[in-house]
């Protein structure tokens, strides 16, 4: 199979993901945190060691700030509806996934009031526009890295200096862009940063994050036990226990501390440059078909490494099942869970087709697809 939905979840992992998963299910196994025999010690130290490790590589000061979750739409969930109560306005954009925009729509009706900054069709977000929409009851701008549609990285140094000029705070949904993209949550004043394990920090499914600046408060969401002041039927106010209530995803904790030693041993920039390379070949060896149209910036420098287009008028679906049925290629169709891009787009009906690189893809996997759709648009 040649596999180009990076961006859904990436996929293979680095060999030492496979390993520490297993390690933890066969030597250890308990449960952490809960019990002071020696296995469980061993599984609360994965768990605080990999959360140095995420706090390291986004520098988030205090590592317990960092708290784990089970994909970015968890870690969405937990800082829209742990910060925002009606009365609140909240700044957000049309590029973002349905994992920001539905908890949103469920707090709009629940008295909050939400602002969608539009979008360019390339999916260009302009700051000025958000700085003019500030309110003084906005408590929130929420906007996303990288669009997961087109890629287009958005201008979140700026958009960060503006919310923290105006006392308001940030958060960025890191979705498309952690493990390749350097994030300093300090630099870049994001007050909140939700994050998935399973994409490009190359950890197994079931794991994500969100990173909780000091400046912010959070509400809990759901309470439970967390193998501390149990005598309290009140839930711990201290992080990151307020916020990670039942049985962690060891396992998956433990993979995603191994997905980032392999990319802090690798390094990002190398990451970033063969994705970012592949990316440049995909878009030139699609520009050569007239019966192809591409979306998003076509610049490696502006977009993180996706790229979405569409066979003439065909269904994105229908185009997607061509290439896995009869290629053996896996790619994405239909709307992404990003409604509001493919309504800047024209594309409501027919989707669009992504293909999205990650680190182990290869040349050969770019010339597959592009060989691929060769003989599909020779059919219509
Ligand atoms: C921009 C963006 N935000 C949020 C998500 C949700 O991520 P998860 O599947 O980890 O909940 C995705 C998933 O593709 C995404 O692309």
């Amino acid at each position: 199979m040649i596999y180009l939905d990076n961006a859904a979840t990436t996929w293979p992992k680095p060999e030492g993901v496979y390993q520490a998963v297993a390690n933890f299910m066969r030597e250890i196994g308990a449960n952490p945190g809960r019990g002071g025999h020696r296995a469980s010690v061993r599984g609360g130290k994965i768990i605080a060691d990999t959360r140095k490790k995420i706090a390291r590589l986004f520098n988030l000061k205090n590592s317990n700030r960092a708290i784990f979750t089970f994909n970015a739409t968890h870690s969405i969930n937990l800082a829209l509806k742990g910060l925002l109560e009606p009365g609140d306005h909240v700044i957000t954009t049309a590029l973002e996934h349905n994992s920001t925009l539905r908890p949103l729509f469920k707090l709009l009706q629940k008295g909050v009031r939400v602002t969608v900054i539009p979008c360019s069709p390339q999916g260009f977000i302009d700051p000025a526009l958000i700085k003019r929409k500030l309110l003084p009851s906005t408590r929130l701008i929420c906007l996303n890295h990288a669009s997961n549609v087109l890629g287009t990285l958005t201008p979140v140094q700026e958009v960060g200096r503006i919310a923290r000029e105006n006392d308001v705070i940030f958060m960025v949904d890191a979705a498309q862009t952690a493990g390749i993209y350097p994030i300093d949550v300090e630099e870049m004043n994001i007050d909140l940063l939700a994050f998935p394990g399973h994409k490009s920090l190359l950890g197994p499914q079931g794991t994500g994050g969100l990173c909780v600046g000091e400046r912010v408060r959070l509400d809990s969401i759901f309470e439970g036990g967390t193998g501390s002041v149990s005598e309290s039927f009140a839930q711990p106010d201290r992080l990151p226990d307020k916020l990670e209530s039942g049985t962690p995803n060891t396992p998956g904790i433990a993979g995603l501390g191994a997905g980032l030693d392999f990319i802090l041993q690798e390094g990002m920039e190398k990451i970033r440059a063969h994705e970012q390379e592949l990316t440049s070949y995909l878009l030139q060896g699609l520009e050569e078909f007239k019966e192809i149209k591409i979306y998003g910036p076509k610049n490696t420098e502006k977009q993180a490494p996706l790229v979405a287009f569409n066979v003439k008028d065909k269904d994105s679906t229908d185009i997607s099942y061509m290439l896995d049925k009869f290629y053996d290629i896996a790619t994405r169709s239909g709307l992404h869970c990003a409604p509001l891009v493919h309504k800047a787009l024209g594309t409501r009906e027919q989707g669009a087709v992504r293909a999205s690189i990650g680190y182990f893809n290869t040349r050969g996997d770019i010339d597959g697809l592009l060989h691929a759709l060769a003989s599909i648009v020779k059919e219509f």
